[in-house]
């Protein structure tokens, strides 16, 4: 049952170090409940473990009640060495980016301390702009197949599917939020030069929607260059577009200006619809070696909460969360992979400490 004028969050900790930080997630959210912020908890038991333990993925009920019942889902990680096939994982996390019609995958490349930016002379003023990942399209979606699988003459085809539909969306999802974030500049980037069909629509797209939008500069990139301007000068960009398979690839470079995937947070939404749910999730993935040791960064699964917040209509605390972790940065109270010597539980502790004096 959800309780009436309150925000309904479902919790799924998931795989490896997952429920670590997002038990700490948890904590920071029913520190802002205990103060008032009107929230209701839920939290679900989905997992490897349990698709182990009786087969289950995503049940179809729970996904039904997310979609009727809750405002946002926070999601620790998902992926198991038990289960090489990912098949729990994807059951789970493409049923509620695919489900739920999640297209815009929103990743804030912001570094949050200079000694963390490891360009050469660059430091956290260089590093502050926001990735549109399309979400919903792509290879992800899983057309293809295996043919004369195991033998020498095997053919294996994944296709990239790209609608004008889905490729319009994120476009124009990226160039409104440049509007209305100030920002001057989008980049999409494709791989049209290659790809003369699929990506061909991306260009054309985006030739088109940029003319909507005439303040702002639109510039086309090739994705290999991009990554060469991105080491280059990450201070060049504000706002990236792109396609869901080098969406994921330049998040995870762009989590090393950060300070690696431990810093990094993101935002599945359908920003069409305001205040539809939404999926929040670390950039990071389960991390299977650092799991049960208490040693996992639990700084991108606060930031999260952070973007979470903010999409149920708390945006000032977005801000304060991120400059409550700027600061234990600073002080040097985090974990070791990114300079101290804390355990998850006692950063994420720090965190809370400085929200409750601020
Ligand atoms: P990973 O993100 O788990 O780890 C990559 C690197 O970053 C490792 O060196 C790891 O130690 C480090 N790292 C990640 N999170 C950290 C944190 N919070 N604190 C400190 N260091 C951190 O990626 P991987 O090793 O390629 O994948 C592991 C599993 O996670 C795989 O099954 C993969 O499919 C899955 N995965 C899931 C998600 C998701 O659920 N959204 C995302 C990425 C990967
Ligand atoms: C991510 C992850 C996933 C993705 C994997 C686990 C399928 O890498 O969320 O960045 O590629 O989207
Ligand atoms: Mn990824």
């Amino acid at each position: 049952m959800s309780v009436p004028d309150k925000k309904k969050i479902a919790i799924i900790g998931g795989d490896g170090i997952g429920p670590e930080v997002t038990r700490e997630a948890k904590l920071l959210l029913e520190w802002y409940a205990s103060r008032g912020l009107a929230i209701d908890l839920w939290e679900l038991d989905l997992g490897a473990d349990r698709f182990l333990r009786d087969g289950t993925s995503m049940p179809k009920e729970i996904f039904i009640a997310i979609q009727r019942e809750c405002s946002a889902v926070l999601l620790g990680a998902l992926g198991d060495p038990r289960i090489p096939s990912m098949e729990h994982a994807r059951d789970i996390l493409f049923g509620l980016r695919f489900g739920l019609d999640l297209y815009a995958n929103i990743r804030p490349v912001r570094s949050l301390a200079d000694r963390l930016v490891p360009l050469k002379g660059r430091g956290k003023k260089d590093v502050d702009f926001v990735v549109f990942r399309e979400n919903t399209e792509g290879v992800y979606v899983g057309v293809g197949g295996q043919v004369r699988r195991g033998t020498p003459e095997e053919i294996a085809i994944n296709e990239d599917v790209n609608t004008r539909k889905g490729v319009e969306r994120i476009v124009r999802a990226a160039f409104e939020y440049a509007k209305t974030h100030g920002c001057k500049r989008v980049h999409m980037a494709d791989k049209s030069n290659a790809m003369r069909h699929a990506h061909e629509l991306w260009l054309r797209v985006f030739d088109e929607v940029r003319r909507e939008y005439p303040e702002i500069q639109a510039t086309h990139v090739y994705i290999d260059a991009l990554c060469l301007y991105m080491v280059q000068d990450p201070s060049q960009f504000e706002v990236i577009v792109t396609n869901n398979l080098f969406g994921d690839i330049i998040t995870d470079l762009g989590a090393a200006f950060q300070g690696g995937l431990g810093m990094a947070a993101s935002a599945n939404v359908h920003p069409a619809v305001p205040g539809r749910v939404g999926l929040f999730e670390p950039v990071h993935g389960s991390a299977p070696p650092l799991a049960g040791k208490n040693v996992a960064n639990p700084f991108a699964a606060l930031l999260t909460v952070g973007m979470l917040l903010a999409h149920l209509g708390w945006p000032e605390e977005e801000r304060r969360i991120e400059d409550a972790v700027a600061d234990a940065l600073e002080a040097g109270k985090c974990t070791k992979d990114v300079g101290g010597s804390l355990s998850t539980q006692e950063a994420s502790a720090h965190v809370r400490e400085r929200l409750q004096g601020s």
